[in-house]
């Protein structure tokens, strides 16, 4: 996570139900400045950052992240409003169980401002999706998507406030079918 943390939030909320069936076991973030860290000590869960400026490089920027992810022995490794490409050993290790939120309908308008591309290409709508991640940019398997409508006068905060409640909507609702089993991400990056 590299940001404010709104996913964040509604995940832990959904996770501190007795009846949601995953659990967040570490919040990890390349940047210490960032909301959702503050988020997560709300929730009692442990944090860890892993900032690139910290590194000589990205490889081993990379390697320590991974390292640090894998103390905590995660089934799932989710990316939410995270805004560095991983590195492909990262990727390597971790997907299929590493997946993202895109506030855009993939593969359109993928990249670091999916709603800025959508307002500026005249796209009538657009969308949020979940994502398997994979070595490119936003271009892994589809887990989810939906549409949202582009409305006259929408700003890049107007339609993005109104594509994050889908995204945690989605997210939830998969790491709940991946949880329950009903999801298996690695038969999805198969087909
Ligand atoms: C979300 O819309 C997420 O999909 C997006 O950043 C936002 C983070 O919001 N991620 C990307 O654009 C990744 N390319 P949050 O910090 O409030 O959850």
């Amino acid at each position: 996570m590299s940001g404010g943390g709104s996913n964040l939030r509604a995940l832990l909320e959904a996770a501190a139900t007795a009846d949601y069936p995953a659990r967040v076991v570490a919040v990890g973030s390349d940047r210490p400045d960032a909301g959702g860290l503050d988020v997560a000590a709300e929730f009692g869960i442990p944090t860890f950052t892993v900032a690139l400026e910290d590194f000589g490089n990205r490889a081993d920027w990379g390697d320590e992240l991974l390292s640090q992810i894998e103390q905590w022995r995660p089934d799932l490794t989710v990316l939410s409003g995270f805004m560095r490409l991983l590195p492909p050993a990262v990727v390597g290790a971790l997907s299929p169980d590493l997946i993202n939120t895109h506030p855009a309908y993939l593969p359109e308008f993928p990249g670091a401002r999916g709603v800025r591309d959508a307002l500026a290409a005249g796209a009538t709508e657009t969308g949020a999706s979940l994502i398997v991640v994979d070595n490119g940019v936003d271009s892994g398997p589809v887990i989810a998507q939906e549409r949202v409508a582009v409305l006259p006068g929408d700003t890049e905060t107007t339609l993005h406030d109104r594509i994050k409640p889908v995204e945690r909507r989605l997210l939830i609702d998969a790491v709940r079918a991946i949880a329950l089993g009903t999801l298996d991400l690695k038969e999805l990056a198969r087909s």
